[in-house]
């Protein structure tokens, strides 16, 4: 029985991580997606219950995944919940270096875990959070990039702070 968790900042949450969760699903017995709460760095859009209510209304319905919150090392989260494979998506080479040393440093504090890694799907390869919240900021239409209810949590909570785009005005003629 592989127990695997699919770690990460999930703020908020976009149709690449949904993709992954269901594709990491069908391959491990178990899949855990685990919300890192860091109560000294608030620099999150997003509180830990919005975050974990969109990823349980966009997945919940699949038996084998369910979401919870961790604190702290996740190295020392994996032995808690007896869990033995971490999941991680890789959009590009320029998440790789990152993730390379993660994954170092996650098998030297936890020997007996082995961390996976999963290639985004092409047509999400260029989407993250950071992106989406930033266009939805702006004020774009990001409906094709994120599941239904984020698209609801970023109309709810980032449209009060929207910045107002120009309108595109035609020049007038001198
Ligand atoms: O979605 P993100 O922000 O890329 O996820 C990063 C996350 C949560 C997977 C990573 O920051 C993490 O595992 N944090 C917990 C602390 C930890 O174990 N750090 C690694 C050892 S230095």
């Amino acid at each position: 029985m592989i127990h695997a968790v699919y770690p990460g900042s999930f703020d908020p949450l976009h149709n690449g991580h949904a993709d992954l969760i269901q594709r990491a699903a069908r391959i491990y017995d178990r899949l855990t997606v685990a919300v890192l709460n860091n109560p000294l760095k608030n620099d999150r859009a997003f509180s830990i219950e919005d975050r974990l209510a969109v990823i349980e209304e966009t997945v919940g319905d699949m038996d084998n995944v369910s979401a919870e919150r961790f604190e702290g090392l996740l190295a020392d989260y994996m032995r808690r919940r007896e869990a033995n494979v971490i999941v991680k998506g890789l959009r590009a080479i320029s998440d790789f270096e990152y993730e390379l040393q993660m994954a170092h440093l996650n098998r030297q504090l936890n020997p007996d875990v082995e961390t996976t890694f999963i290639m985004t799907a092409t047509r999400w390869s260029y989407v993250s959070s950071t992106r989406v919240k930033e266009l939805a900021r702006y004020g774009a239409d990001v409906a094709k990039l994120v599941p239904p209810a984020t698209l609801r949590l970023l109309n709810d909570t980032l449209s009060q702070n929207a910045v107002a785009r120009p309108s595109h005005r035609r020049r007038s003629r001198r």
